[in-house]
């Protein structure tokens, strides 16, 4: 998988997705996310991967471990790099996961959501009844993935030093939530520069808005990459 930072492709159709891409002259690695793929299905992903970019195709699959692992073994003939699972769903899920990605694709690296972003620390005692803080919750699920035998998790980059304690830092954090100093943090709520989510210990970045909203593109993407590998 590529190092450079993963852009969230977060457009309603493929025409706007392939006059975004067009804007580029190096190879990419873009996430796709349940809106479009519905939408297009797999054609899409075709057509990007000749374009020689790579794909986190992040459908975030929680059912139960028979189906997940039929529904993996599916996608790994998409032959996309990276791929994901709700770590709700369990250890058992997890495993028919890994092994039914295994069975038709050796490379795709697969990843677990361990708590949304979006779930607040109210919600995760009174709704999900789990108690005990965030961060303890996030690193028990991260904990568990990796036992589970899965490549790493998404997660904040505020959180991605507690899991490389937990974890080890070869362990995939993939963390949303990243914006240059000064831009518009949008409707994220925790977020770092992309230098901090390396000096958190991410291994990958998602970005969406500051990039694929610019208006200059190309050069909002160069800045953020800059920034990420410390070049
Ligand atoms: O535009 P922005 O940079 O906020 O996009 C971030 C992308 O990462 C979006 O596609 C969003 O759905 C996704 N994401 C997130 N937080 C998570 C998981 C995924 O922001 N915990």
């Amino acid at each position: 998988m590529k190092q450079t930072p993963i852009i969230a492709l977060d457009f309603a159709t493929k025409d706007e997705v392939m006059t975004f891409l067009a804007k580029f002259d190096t190879p990419l690695f873009v996430k796709i996310g349940m809106e479009l793929f519905y939408q297009t299905g797999p054609a899409l992903l075709e057509e990007i991967k000749q374009q020689g970019h790579d794909i986190f195709l992040d459908l975030k699959l929680h059912d139960i471990p028979n189906t997940v692992g039929k529904a993996m073994e599916g996608l790994g003939r998409l032959n996309v790099d990276l791929v994901n699972v709700h770590a709700a769903g369990g250890s058992v899920m997890m495993q028919r996961a890994v092994e039914g990605l295994r069975s038709t694709n050796p490379d795709t690296k697969i990843i677990a959501v361990t708590q949304l972003t979006s779930t607040t620390e109210d919600q995760l005692h009174h709704e999900q009844k789990i108690d005990m803080s965030m961060e303890e919750a996030v690193c028990h699920y991260a904990k568990l993935a990796q036992t589970s035998g899965l490549d790493g998790v998404v997660c904040s980059p505020l959180e991605a030093a507690a899991i490389t304690e937990h974890c080890g830092p070869s362990f995939l954090k993939v963390t949303p939530g990243v914006r240059p100093a000064n831009a518009d943090v949008n409707d994220q709520k925790r977020v770092t520069t992309p230098e901090q989510a390396r000096q958190l210990g991410s291994t990958h970045i998602v970005v969406g808005r500051p990039i694929t909203q610019s208006s200059d593109p190309v050069a909002s993407y160069h800045q953020i990459t800059e920034s990420w590998l410390g070049e």
